[in-house]
């Protein structure tokens, strides 16, 4: 399961209002936070913030009797599941580090025997400085989980590695720091494809098709909560990242299959994805224009290759994999021609012939070789729930 109480230990640096917002997040998806702000951290946030955002007493300072005796320093550190250093700054890391324990935050990290997670944000002179990376080295040797900073533009005004990473993407990390732990597909690395691809056929037009890659995506969820290690390889979508999943984006077919061999090795493999069959042979590197003459350029177009075949049939394939079919028509008899044709182990046929594409619900039919299980229609999270149970079954 998820990490439900977080001990935020909020740093001095700029970044510091980006813990704001991962405190919002924390407590949208239904965690607890309590905040620690260092001396440097109250230059940049304060305390009524992170207090009224979070909703819990903010700690400042180890010299409070009054929270001494309310709530020892060593039992803070330990209510937690999970310690999270957002900004951590360089002189926090080195501390860390070094086991310097002088003041809360320190003491707390000194004490804690719970996980912690440091996120890095500073001038990327201090992040790429060898005592800085030796540090960094110390903490990861010694268990703490230090993200990557981002790369970018920076408050100081220099560029490059230093940036705390979004909101969003700390969140990510802390949610997939539990869901590694437990669960039925605890252990198992899923790679899921969803969304359509875009095929270009000049630097301003593509192909595409209606996929809104919910599916992919409920699927992708599913198998995170289910304890998966997920890879998820979306088409162009605009949806928000399942927590504890690691995406990456692609656009075209090619580069789908590119990222799924990438991906690979995998205990399971779930086809999604709806890509397109074919692609404009050759993709014009300058906007077509219309020359006044009424003539119509030709499309010429080229197969793509087959992600789900290919990987069926390679030699690395996942123990499992299987495949969707999006149908009009006799469902089942496609779906099982298509089991075959493509090498998977199971297809998931779907009824394309309502407003699938890009709607809540779906009507599926599991096709395997030893036969066929209808589901009723039902929202797309519960398809994913309910694959994801077989799958895990499957797997036992
Ligand atoms: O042949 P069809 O497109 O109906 O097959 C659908 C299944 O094959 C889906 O699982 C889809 O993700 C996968 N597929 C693929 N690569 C393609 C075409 C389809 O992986 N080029």
């Amino acid at each position: 399961m998820q990490p439900k109480r977080i001990l935020l230990i909020v740093g001095g640096g700029i970044a510091a209002y980006k813990a704001c917002e991962l405190v919002r997040l924390i407590r949208k998806n239904g965690g607890e936070v309590t905040c620690v702000l260092t001396e440097g951290g109250a230059h940049f946030v304060t305390a009524m913030t992170l207090a009224a955002l979070s909703e819990n007493p903010v700690h400042t300072t180890l010299w409070d009797l009054k929270n001494e005796v309310e709530m020892g320093h060593i039992q803070l550190s330990r209510q937690a599941d999970l310690v999270v250093v957002c900004p951590a700054t360089a002189d926090l890391m080195a501390k860390m580090a070094a086991g310097i324990a002088d003041d809360l935050a320190t003491t707390l990290l000194l004490a804690t025997d719970k996980p912690v997670m440091a996120v890095p944000a500073m001038n990327v002179r201090m992040w790429q400085h060898a005592a800085t990376q030796r540090n960094v080295a110390t903490l990861r040797a010694s268990g703490v989980t230090v993200l990557d900073p981002d790369e970018g533009a920076m408050a100081c005004g220099e560029y490059g590695p230093g940036r705390l990473p979004e909101p969003e993407a700390i969140w990510n990390a802390i949610a997939r720091s539990g869901t590694a732990q437990t669960g039925p597909l605890s252990g198992k690395h899923i790679l899921i494809t969803a969304g359509p691809t875009h095929e270009p056929i000049d630097p301003v037009r593509y192909i595409a098709n209606r996929s809104s890659g919910k599916q992919g995506f409920a699927i992708s969820a599913a198998a995170a909560l289910a304890g998966a290690r997920v890879t998820l390889i979306a088409g162009p979508v605009s949806l928000a990242t399942p927590p504890g999943v690691a995406r990456i984006n692609v656009e075209t077919a090619r580069q789908m299959a590119a990222a799924v061999d990438a991906a690979l090795p995998a205990d399971v493999a779930v086809m999604v994805a709806a890509v397109a069959d074919w692609r404009a042979a050759d993709a014009a590197p300058q906007k077509l224009k219309k020359d006044g003459t009424g003539q119509i350029p030709p499309l010429h177009l080229a197969e793509n290759p087959d992600i789900l075949a290919t990987l069926a049939r390679a030699a690395n394939r996942p123990p499992l994999v299987i495949g969707f079919a999006a149908e009009t028509e006799n469902i089942i008899a496609h779906a099982q021609a298509k089991l075959a044709r493509k090498g998977a182990d199971w297809i998931v046929a779907n009824d394309v012939s309502g407003d699938v594409m890009g709607g809540a619900s779906n009507t599926v039919h599991i096709v395997t070789a030893a036969g066929v299980e209808s589901l009723p229609e039902m929202p797309k999270d519960a398809v994913a729930t309910a694959l994801v149970q077989r799958i895990a079954d499957a797997l036992r």
